[in-house]
């Protein structure tokens, strides 16, 4: 019988000494927005020029709303941070929000929320008295909000609550200082169920002195002017998130790994060059993939007790992450483009036209449309037989796609 506290006790002294083997103090590749600490921030000097722009045109009452779009993991979240501390920094009221989960009421209550809890309550944690009465008020349904979920009768209507937004934001704003609201996940408002939301937003947002930034999607503007076609211009600014170069990727990795190096290591280590430009190559710009696949290397590292990690450990990390060719061109394609795809793949991955105009019960003139565009982009093949043309699947595709036994 082992003592289990020893034996925990043990795992971890070998994990200490793997760690040392590896001439890392820690793992470095912890997967997180960057917040505040900018230490680890790369790249984006475009995106930044763009920002300081708008955050400088709107102090001198030029206010232009602004949606930052990319892909998962390309760092929509960090950026959007970033603009946080660099408003409060010059004293501008401040707010960050998530767009998820919530019903529209909850979204307006954790606003007002946000915004009395960030900027008027005073270190010591009390309200200055001109906005005792009300903010208290919102704190209070606030609080049952949260221990009682939206369920609850709250007797709060949401006019009543647009119009609370209304009095705190026009009575608390200063001179010269605007109420900067973040909001993350912003495709989660574009649901029916967020049409008065939206339409809310559409004259809230054009007040004077808020600037609000909306993080999501590369199709953000285009899922939410479905549901609320004003939504358009109140977003003229389009900030839109390329990869990191690859200059910027190994930046990436040798900012963190030097946090985390011990004294014996030096340049990359414990990667060797190969398994640098394999992720570096591999993972297309995508800072959430290159932390992901050296965390993950590294982790396989420690429990192989390795001195150095090279490309192999890579590729073995990104199987086990999913982070194939396969995948990636999977995340490039549209929800339209990507059914059409698993149709093809469900039909053995050869297809025609007719056929899959019928399985999806869609004309076969839009599925043409959409298989011309995936060929162009080289992620099918055309195979002319007779009268008929066959649509296949790439390796790459069939690979991710259809299980092993059938793919021949
Ligand atoms: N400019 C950057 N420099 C360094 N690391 C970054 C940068 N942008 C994002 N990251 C890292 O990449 C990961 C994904 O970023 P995140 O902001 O969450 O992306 P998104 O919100 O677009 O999904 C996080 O671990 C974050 O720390
Ligand atoms: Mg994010």
């Amino acid at each position: 019988m082992i003592d289990p506290i020893e034996f925990i006790q043990n795992a971890s002294s070998i994990t200490k000494k793997s760690m040392n083997k590896l001439k890392l103090k820690t793992n470095p590749f912890s997967e997180k927005p960057i917040r505040g600490n900018t230490k680890f921030f790369v790249g984006r000097t475009t995106e930044l020029i763009e920002i300081a722009d708008i955050l400088g045109a709107a102090q001198y009452g030029s206010i232009s709303n602004a949606a930052i779009v990319g892909t998962k993991g390309i760092g929509k979240s960090s950026l959007l941070n970033v603009i946080y501390y660099a408003a409060k920094r010059q004293n501008h009221w401040t707010v960050e929000l998530e767009a998820s989960q919530v019903t529209p009421r909850q979204f307006l209550i954790h606003l007002m929320y946000g915004i009395i809890r960030d900027n008027i309550f005073a270190m010591d944690g009390t309200l200055s008295t001109d906005y005792m009465e009300h903010s208290q008020k919102i704190i209070d349904i606030y609080r049952r909000l949260e221990s009682f979920s939206d369920k609850t009768p709250v007797h709060y209507p949401r006019e009543k609550i647009e119009r609370d937004l209304d009095y705190l934001l026009n009575n608390v704003k200063e001179e010269g200082k605007l109420c900067i609201i973040l909001i993350d996940e912003a495709d989660q408002f574009a649901k029916k169920s967020c049409l008065g939301l939206l339409q809310f937003f559409h004259s809230f947002l054009y007040d004077e002195g808020i600037l609000s930034f909306f993080a999501g999607s590369p199709t953000l503007m285009e899922n939410l002017t479905k549901v609320s076609p004003a939504m358009r211009d109140r977003f003229p600014k389009i900030i839109n998130m390329p990869p990191l170069s690859k200059e910027e990727a190994y930046d990436l990795i040798l900012r963190r790994l030097k946090d985390a190096q011990t004294v014996k290591a030096n340049g990359y280590d414990p990667f060797t060059e190969n398994a640098i430009n394999t992720i570096v190559e591999e993972c297309d710009g995508i800072p959430r993939r290159i932390i992901m696949t050296c965390s993950e290397s590294i982790s396989i590292g420690l429990k192989k007790g390795l001195t150095e990690i090279d490309e192999n450990i890579v590729k073995t990390a990104m199987k086990k992450l999913g982070i194939s060719i396969g995948h990636q061109i999977l995340n490039h394609l549209t929800p339209a483009q990507s059914k059409i795809i698993k149709a093809l793949a469900e039909s053995g991955g050869k297809s025609t036209v007719t056929e899959l105009a019928k399985i999806l019960n869609n004309s076969p003139g839009t599925i043409g449309t959409h298989l011309s565009d995936i060929y162009e982009m080289g992620y099918i093949y055309k195979d002319r037989s007779g009268s008929n043309v066959y649509y296949i699947l790439s390796k790459e595709l069939k690979d991710v796609l259809i299980p092993e036994e059938e793919n021949l």
